[in-house]
């Protein structure tokens, strides 16, 4: 499998974080922070193969998601049968939900190689032109963060993905030709966090386009027992559900909540992970009953005590959280949006009842009234 480039931000040589070019509040901020449980990892390569490793490899150990499974399969099937490509393919949804994961499953569905990049390492029309060429007959190619695309890059993606073509120009000025060169067929799958931020054109040569949704708690429980069982981890059932509970819906967070119970578990030389374990651990790393962590609690504490609870500007949060406003939009608001925390208003974000009593405080009456 042809992985040309699966990280969003390469790590520094050091494996840290490149945090000497943030802005200053931002950079304050994230020295500040714990280990954020979203952000995809920028880690060393040894712990990105470990990661590797607990992908699920083939659509039937991929867990959940049945609708999108359903779908999926069906046009596999059908390609199979027809001996075609697959249609091209736009995942959307928070981060950490296993758009990766399915692409690399669609690859190896089909029998064909995968080859992954995303949208920022795109930047000149000689990137994404060196690799359609290169696309062998029924490729996958996956382009992370496709929302990302620049307008050149785009527009050499339009033909590539109705007809299997790329028209190029060759010289400058009035001697300037076009030339098409034939592509092998293949399939394209984009993934996006912000489908809104995709044109049109670019939306509607999609065949399918497809939402992954947060996980269900049994879903995330055999996440949490799979992943275990790969790491030779004892844990109970209880221990399980305690720590999928934790999770935000989310397979990356289960197993990252995972890693960390487990060296809990190892310091203390505790055995086996059981419920009460779990809830210890966690508590430690900060990650309270509903999964919400210093972050999302600090989010929604400014809110409350500085805004009366909103509606609150998403560019005034940012400046007074200090956290950059697209994290913010993408990877915080849905899952406090889906457990109903907060809510996005015409005129601002809103804490809902439910955070302030969560949080240990009264909800002011007019708060119905605002929501
Ligand atoms: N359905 C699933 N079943 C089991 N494990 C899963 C599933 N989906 C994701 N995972 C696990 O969660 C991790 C994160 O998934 P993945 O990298 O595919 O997310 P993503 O949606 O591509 O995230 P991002 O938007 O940040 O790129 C994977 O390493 C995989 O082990
Ligand atoms: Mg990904």
């Amino acid at each position: 499998m042809a992985i040309i480039s699966s990280k969003k931000q390469p790590p520094e040589p050091d494996g840290s974080a490149p945090d000497s070019q943030l802005p200053l509040p931002r950079a304050i901020a994230q020295a500040a922070a714990p280990e954020s449980l979203l952000q995809p990892e920028a880690e060393p390569e040894e712990r990105g193969k470990q990661e590797e490793r607990l992908r699920p490899q083939r659509l039937a150990e991929y867990v959940g998601q049945k609708d999108l499974k359903e779908i999926l399969d069906i046009a596999i099937r059908a390609a199979k049968a027809r001996t075609e490509t697959l249609d091209h393919l736009l995942l959307y949804g928070p981060p950490g939900l296993g758009k990766t994961t399915m692409s690399l499953i669609l690859a190896a569905e089909m029998g064909v190689n995968c080859k992954i990049t995303s949208a920022p390492a795109l930047e000149r029309p000689k990137d994404i032109v060196g690799l359609l060429v290169n696309l062998q007959p029924g490729d996958v190619l996956f382009i992370d963060e496709i929302h990302r695309l620049n307008k050149v890059s785009e527009e050499l993606l339009y033909p590539a993905m109705e007809d299997f073509r790329v028209d190029l120009t060759i010289g400058q000025g009035s001697s300037a030709r076009t030339r098409s060169l034939k592509l092998q067929p293949f399939t394209l799958v984009g993934a996006t966090t912000r489908v809104g931020a995709l044109t049109s054109p670019l939306r509607d040569r999609f065949g399918l386009i497809q939402r992954l949704r947060f996980y269900e708690l049994d879903e995330l429980t055999q996440i949490v027992l799979r992943t275990a069982s790969l790491l030779d981890t004892p844990v109970t059932a209880e221990g399980a559900t305690e720590i999928a509970r934790r999770s935000r819906g989310t397979p990356r967070v289960a197993n990252r909540l995972l890693k960390r119970v487990r060296d809990f578990v190892q310091v203390k030389v505790l055995g086996t992970i059981d419920q009460a374990i779990a809830a210890e651990a966690l508590e430690r790393f900060n990650v309270d009953p509903c999964g919400l962590d210093l972050t999302d609690r600090r989010l929604l504490t400014v809110m409350i005590e500085q805004f009366g609870g909103g509606p609150v500007g998403l560019e005034t949060m940012a400046a007074v959280t200090g956290e950059d406003a697209q994290t913010i939009e993408e990877v915080y608001e849905p899952y406090l949006m889906q457990i109903g925390y907060l809510n996005r208003t015409a005129r601002g974000r809103v804490a809902t009842a439910a955070a302030w009593s969560h949080l240990g405080y009264t909800p002011p009456n007019t708060q119905l009234s605002v929501i």
